[in-house]
């Protein structure tokens, strides 16, 4: 998903320096351009030639060199950029992009930029722990700025405490996640389930399942990456946490009832994935089973579990897997799952296939949806049986009434949609917050309630001088649609255009 995009890396002073290259290579594999920018002292820690080898790419390390092709228009980078990473991030350039100074490549880049900024920063923890460090990064965030990490480990000086270069897959998910935003999910909420469900027999034993989680994670970061908000309800498996994502950790089936009783609340679409057992013993034993006790047979005696597609009532789409050994896959699928269970959308797949199902990464999968269409997919990774799959929630989802949204929730769209035009952050204030586009608008996002007690939102727009242009008002998530297309985006192309 990063192909065809630019990513300008900028490379500071820290011993994680060494972690960038790995960074760089890592984003040059996805099929991105990677454009490092290095500063004066991460060169005393690795050499650009490393960068150039990695990313094929030239590296840009001063602006006085006449030979490259970026320091004779010293923003260019910061022009073509589609995002601009720092990582690592020192905290002495920290504090250069929160103050504003451009005194090299970098920081000239990050202030002449209109893409999204996201920084890494690494450093000791008693840097990182100081109020100015700390103000620093809060100044940022305000700001827009995305901070990813630190984490907290053993730091080169050996001490352990917070500050320690956040993991890659963490920086790679971070990337994704915010060029999404703006994406066909924009302002969605979709709840994921993943991960085969473990029903306990006694405190050691549990009667389990194959699933590796892997096509509800898959599922998960392929909606993050389209804009939407995602709650991921998982069962245990082996898989890293996937950044951007609210994670619920469940075990056994009544939990995840529970827990995505409680996330579909507010959601337009659930997706659920997961292996959920569809028996459970009857009772689970306090105490361990013992042999002896228990003699030469043991017999449990196993009840039905919940049904959690179809008892978790709600107005949101819903999307089920028929996962089937047996030749009559379509016709249960129809029948079972896309009828009983009242699915809008079923993705049927046969898991007795080598390629397809359990723990594997590719997946075969045919959708039906509820009209009876169906759609035979070839065998394809499981991200990408994903993001099939969400083509046809985007289809759906627009064919629905939208649901009715929070006040908070109309606010967190407005600001999401904002950002991904481009308008940077500039602070916030009691219910409400304000941006800026090039210094030419400034658009301010307030929450209201009128005489009758009803919640909307207003977007305002000013020009520089303050003149007022107008407020429309915002109750839902059609109009504000409507907002963003008929009115905030032809006046940002009109301004593109006088450029
Ligand atoms: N599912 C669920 N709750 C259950 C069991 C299954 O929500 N207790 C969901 C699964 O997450 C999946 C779909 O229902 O999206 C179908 O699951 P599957 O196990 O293939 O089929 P079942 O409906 O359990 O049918 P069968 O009787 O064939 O096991």
């Amino acid at each position: 998903m990063l192909s065809n995009k630019t990513i300008v890396l900028g490379i500071t002073g820290s011993i994680a320096a060494y972690k960038g290259a790995d960074l760089a290579s890592k984003l040059t594999q996805t099929g991105a351009r990677v454009e490092v920018i290095m500063t004066e002292s991460a060169m005393k820690f690795i050499t650009p030639l490393t960068f150039r080898s990695l990313t094929g790419r030239p590296v840009v390390t001063s602006m006085w060199d006449l030979a490259s092709e970026f320091s004779v228009q010293h923003v260019a980078l910061a022009e073509v950029a589609d995002v601009v990473v720092v990582a690592p991030a020192t905290a002495n350039t920290i504090a250069k992009l929160a103050g504003g100074i451009a005194d090299d490549m970098l920081s000239c880049t990050v202030l002449a930029t209109k893409a999204p900024v996201i920084v890494a920063p690494a450093m000791n923890v008693n840097m990182f722990e100081n109020s100015i460090t700390q103000d620093n990064l809060a100044k940022l965030i305000a700001r827009g700025f995305t901070i990813v990490g630190p984490e907290y480990g053993r730091l080169a000086s050996g001490k352990m405490g917070r500050g320690r270069f956040v993991e890659l897959e963490k920086i790679l998910g971070t990337i994704s996640q915010v060029l999404g935003r703006g994406g066909d999910l924009a302002g969605k909420r979709i709840v994921v389930t993943a991960g085969g469900t473990r029903e306990a027999i006694d405190p050691v034993r549990f009667i389990g399942n194959r699933s590796s989680g892997k096509m509800g994670y898959a599922m998960a970061e392929a909606a993050r990456d389209r804009g939407a908000k995602v709650t991921l309800v998982t069962a245990p498996t082996a898989l890293p946490e996937p950044v951007g994502i609210e994670v619920v950790y469940i075990t056994s089936a009544v939990q995840m009832k529970e827990a995505v009783t409680k996330a579909t609340v507010q959601c337009d679409a659930l997706i659920m994935a997961a292996a959920v057992a569809d028996y459970q013993p009857k009772s689970a034993a306090s105490g361990k089973i013992k042999k002896a006790v228990a003699g030469p047979e043991l017999s449990l005696e196993l009840v039905r579990t919940p049904d959690v597609l179809s008892e978790v009532k709600g107005n949101f789409l819903r999307v089920g897997f028929a996962a089937e050994t047996s030749e009559n896959l379509i016709e249960h699928a129809r029948k079972d799952e896309l009828e009983r269970k009242q699915l809008d959308l079923v993705a049927a797949n046969d898991i007795s296939a080598p390629d397809s199902g359990f723990d594997v990464d590719t997946n075969r999968v045919t959708l039906i949806d509820k009209q009876g269409n169906m759609q035979e997919l070839p065998l394809m990774t499981k991200r990408e049986v994903a993001d099939k799959i969400l083509d046809r929630v985007v289809e759906l989802l627009g064919k629905k009434s939208p649901r009715e949204m929070t006040v908070e929730e109309l606010y967190d769209n407005c600001k999401e949609r904002l950002k991904a035009l481009g308008v940077r952050l500039r602070g916030s204030n009691i219910g409400g917050f304000y941006g800026y586009y090039k210094k030419k608008y400034t658009l301010r996002v307030t929450q209201m309630e009128d005489a009758l007690g009803n919640q909307y939102c207003t977007i305002d727009v000013r020009k520089a001088d303050d003149s007022w242009m107008g407020e429309k008002k915002i109750t839902d998530e059609q109009t504000l649609g409507k907002v963003i297309n008929n009115y905030i985006k032809p006046r940002i192309v009109e301004l593109e255009k006088q450029h």
